[in-house]
């Protein structure tokens, strides 16, 4: 066996490549709306409408898949009052932009433990995605409680029961293996990861995702996210050469 047979990994060998999916952890709403001496939920409705921008555009410029990082397991820290604003946004979300998010052949995934929100936000949730199940068009992730951590947990936990099942060789689980049972199995591989607002740092976001992926922290703030910044965003990328180990 070769070592990369159990690697999902690309061959090594530089070059620029396509571009096909694309993550944003969506920072900054706060800061966007204390600068406007505005409470917090006014950042995160603005961050909403750069939401809507940038799906649009990302679907524009062909790119395949787009992850948003809208509610991580760990904001479940942040006080009550601001959670119930964002799952209200959420509710909002759902039942405004579906209609739009059809008319653009844009389909749904969600990533993370979603299922664990109200259960009214589940079925919206699991509703958007049916509906949205036929279309061709940009993939549009949505990672909601999503924390890295937790989603290799749950893998460990599936690929565990299976070994004690006698479903799986314990000994034959690879990196692919393990790859297969993350939330983000149907995605393509990640090839850019964007943080807006300054900050330099992952934040439980697709960390077994991010092996090689090229990341881009810029000083925007999500909700000043548009069409340009991701323009701008692309252009970065593709003047990076990914290496995978090669040369
Ligand atoms: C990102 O903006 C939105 C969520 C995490 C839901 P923040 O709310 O983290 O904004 P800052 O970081 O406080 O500016
Ligand atoms: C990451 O932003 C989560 C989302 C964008 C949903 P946070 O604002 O929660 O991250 P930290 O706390 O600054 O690392
Ligand atoms: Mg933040």
């Amino acid at each position: 066996m070769s070592p990369a047979s159990a690697s999902p990994l690309p061959a090594g060998g530089g070059g620029a490549a396509a571009l096909r999916h694309v993550a944003i952890i969506m920072d900054g709403n706060g800061r966007w709306a204390k600068r406007r001496l505005l409470p917090r939920i006014a950042g995160h409705r603005a961050g909403m409408e750069a939401v809507r921008k940038t799906i649009r555009a990302a679907g524009e410029l062909g790119v395949e898949a787009l992850t948003l990082y809208a509610f991580s397991s760990e904001n479940w820290r942040r006080p009550a009052s601001e959670i119930a604003d964002l799952m209200g946004l959420l509710r909002f979300y759902l039942r405004r932009e579906v209609a739009e998010l059809d008319r653009n052949n844009v389909r749904l995934e969600l990533i993370g433990d979603w299922r664990a929100f109200e259960p009214d936000i589940v079925a919206d949730l699991e509703s958007a995605r049916s509906r949205l199940a036929g279309n061709s068009g940009l993939t549009v992730a949505l990672a909601l409680n999503y924390g890295s951590q937790d989603e290799l947990a749950r893998a460990v936990r599936a690929i565990a029961a299976d070994a004690q099942a006698g479903r799986i060789d314990p000994a034959a689980i690879t990196a692919t293996t393990i790859e297969q049972r993350l939330d983000t199995a149907g995605l393509p591989p990640l090839d850019l990861v964007i943080r807006t607002s300054g900050e330099e740092r992952l934040s439980n976001f697709l960390l077994w995702q991010s092996a090689y992926a090229e990341l881009l922290f810029v000083d925007t703030l999500w909700p000043d996210f548009d069409q340009a910044a991701l323009e701008s965003a692309i252009a970065a990328f593709a003047r990076r050469e990914r290496r995978y180990g090669g040369r």
